[in-house]
């Protein structure tokens, strides 16, 4: 189907803007997909346990957070990750975790439905990485070296470039206490808990089997954006 640029643009990006405008109570969004639509890469069984209980119990303890008044009322999801560094822990890891997820859903599609990258932002990929394979490499090897649990992240950095950064726990590029800051173009989940049931210890599979389920329609939206800023 041939849809105008701007548009496709406008619809790609509409999930993460909306997302940035939430504030409480927060609740779990839907998956844009199946529980299946990700196998063989991701398991309906993994999918159905960390969408359905993992996120869902960042969502159930950032809300119990916000009510005993660990934040201000009515703070949305965006300002409580930009200034995590100033709330308790309950609401860096539990904001953290629910706009990660979020993003992490919106990453993704069904294999072969996730479109290509733009020419910009494989312009882009090639200038600093030399090739989109040397790209995916240095990806999965930062991935691989996330000590216990975390992200692994493409991000446009405070000089505009792109870079792979890695942040532990819940937290992100966005967040006030990010050793690299920067907006997020990507992001692979490196807990054990997106790839056990599956690949049991074997990270560096998992990290290698996810490009086949990555959006790039997606990414490249959000490359675009991120230039415009
Ligand atoms: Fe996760």
């Amino acid at each position: 189907m041939i849809r105008p640029i701007a548009f496709a643009a406008a619809l790609a990006a509409a999930p993460t803007a909306l997302l940035a405008q939430q504030d409480g109570p927060f609740t779990l969004p839907d998956l844009p997909y199946a529980t299946d639509a990700l196998a063989p890469a991701i398991s309906a069984e993994t999918m159905e346990l960390h969408h359905g209980k993992h996120h869902q119990s960042y969502v159930t303890n950032l809300n119990a957070a916000m009510e005993r008044g660990d934040a201000p009322e009515g703070t949305t999801l965006e300002d409580l990750v930009a200034e995590a560094g100033t709330y308790p822990a309950a609401i860096r890891n539990n904001a953290g975790g629910h706009w990660n997820h979020s993003f992490f859903w919106d990453s993704m599609a069904p294999q072969g439905e996730g479109g290509e990258m733009s020419p910009e932002l494989m312009e882009a990929i090639t200038a600093v990485y030399g090739s989109d394979e040397a790209f995916r490499d240095a990806f999965e090897a930062a991935g691989a070296a996330q000590f216990g649990s975390g992200w692994v992240w493409l991000i446009v950095n405070e000089e505009d470039e792109l870079e792979i950064t890695s942040t532990p726990n819940q937290d992100n590029p966005l967040m006030d206490v990010a050793e690299t800051p920067g907006t997020p173009l990507l992001g692979n989940d490196v807990w054990e808990h997106a790839y056990y049931l599956t690949y049991e210890n074997r990270r560096p599979e998992y990290l290698s089997s996810w490009w086949d389920v990555v959006n790039w329609s997606e990414v490249s939206d959000r490359y675009a954006a991120a230039l415009e800023e």
